[in-house]
């Protein structure tokens, strides 16, 4: 697992936040889903690429909701997630003197990016992704989340009980990735922290106060 601090840049930042307010608001845009596992999800969701359906808890080609396909992953998106997978390994290489951090954080080419937005009270649970092909899981192809705004409490842990889950906060430019032996962790959102998005973000986009989250993974 690899946490890559104030990664995106504010120019990114920018467009993302952009780009997926403009997507969200067009056809296949922003919706306030039901449940997962009988649990709540307290946030608005969008996809791009593949649906992912929280209620049969797999993915679709058009959202059965409205029939509507989803939105293109903007190309651009893909590239900095290629360019983090490509920057984690020099990390992991640098910090533990392997050559080989191609076979632990192995390279992934997304096909679905799941955004999500938390508004003050938004939380997620803890859970596993694991509804993408079982090759994809078996090669430990990485999920990369990209966060904006407001900060996160972020829970992860080899277990599904949050009492023993380590915590670490998820700020605005933030990339985490987790792959490899990391790709089945349970993670979860416990709260979002009030007014910690960067005012220069805010001032440039007008952003509604939240936190933007986008999943990179392959199908
Ligand atoms: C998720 O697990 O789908 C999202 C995690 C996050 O919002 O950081
Ligand atoms: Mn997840």
């Amino acid at each position: 697992m690899v946490l890559l601090k104030n990664y995106l840049s504010f120019s990114d930042q920018v467009n993302i936040l952009k780009t997926c307010r403009d997507l969200g608001l067009g056809p296949g845009g922003f919706y306030q889903p039901g449940y997962r596992e009988g649990a709540s999800l307290h946030l608005k969701m969008m996809c791009l690429g593949k649906n992912w359906d929280p209620e049969k808890s797999a993915y679709e080609d058009i959202r059965s909701m409205d029939s509507v396909k989803p939105p293109m992953i903007p190309a651009e998106f893909n590239q900095l997630v290629e360019k983090a997978i490509h920057d984690s390994r020099g990390l992991i290489e640098r910090n533990h003197k392997t050559r080989n951090a191609a076979s632990q954080l192995p390279l992934m080419s997304p096909d679905i990016c799941i955004v999500n937005f938390y508004s003050a009270t938004g939380k997620l649970g803890l859970h596993q992704d694991r509804d993408e092909t079982p090759e994809s899981l078996k090669k430990g192809l990485p999920v990369v989340s990209f966060s904006i705004g407001n900060t996160a409490e972020f829970l992860y842990s080899d277990e599904r009980d949050p009492e023993n889950a380590d915590k670490v906060l998820l700020e605005s430019g933030d990339v985490l990735i987790f792959g490899g032996k990391s790709r089945h962790i349970f993670h979860g959102v416990k709260a979002i922290l009030p007014d910690t998005t960067p005012h220069a973000l805010l001032e440039e986009t007008n952003f509604r106060p939240g936190r933007l989250n986008l999943t990179f993974r392959q199908y």
